[in-house]
């Protein structure tokens, strides 16, 4: 063996491993959250979820063009299930994701235009949804919980009138 694959061996390898050791630890190491953090972490996602819920209860002109909000046919987020998804779709013959569930009442009931998949929009009515679905189990590929389909109510949107639950007010 030569010097060089000698010092390949001995020093540069194990220094490599530790340097990548060392970075590991640097990635995924974190203190717990101050409360100062919790706190602004928390009024970011309230901010989502407060945009989810007038999304919800307006019909927005591009994503409805016929006056039907989420709120006509899903009145507080009912019927929704966030947390069976992905699950099968028979209106597909698909395994869908909640947010393209989302898109087919957009495109479908709504007769709109369906938002960006990844869009702050699409995530505010994820947030809305979760949000009034928190504590309950995930199931995820159960077909559905409702008892009874949505029953739309004809309307230009709803006023905006909530659940009285946390910012839904
Ligand atoms: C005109 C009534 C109507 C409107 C308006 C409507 N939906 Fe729906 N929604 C339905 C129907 C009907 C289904 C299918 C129910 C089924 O498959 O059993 C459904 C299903 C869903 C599901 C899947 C629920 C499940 O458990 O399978 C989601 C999520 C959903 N809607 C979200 C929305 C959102 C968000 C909006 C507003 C952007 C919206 N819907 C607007 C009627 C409506």
């Amino acid at each position: 063996m030569n010097m060089h694959n000698r010092f390949v061996r001995w020093v540069a390898m194990p220094l490599a491993a530790a340097a990548a050791l060392a970075t590991a630890t640097l990635v995924t190491a974190r203190e717990p959250f101050t409360k100062e953090e919790i706190k602004a972490m928390d009024e970011k996602l309230t901010a989502s979820a407060k945009r989810g819920y007038d999304m919800w209860y307006g019909a927005r002109a591009d994503m409805s063009s016929n006056g039907l909000a989420c709120a006509n046919c899903h009145p507080d987020g009912a019927a929704t299930n966030p947390q069976t998804f992905p699950k099968y779709m028979p209106q597909t013959d698909k395994v869908m994701a909640f947010r393209d569930m989302v898109n087919w009442c957009i495109e479908n009931p709504q007769v709109g235009k369906a938002l960006d998949a990844s869009s702050p929009d699409m995530v505010a009515l994820e947030s809305y949804s979760y949000y009034l679905h928190r504590g309950v189990p995930i199931d995820t590929g159960l077909q559905t919980r409702q008892t009874a389909g949505p029953t739309p109510k004809n309307a230009r949107g709803l006023a905006v009138k909530g659940t009285g639950i946390g910012f839904d007010k």
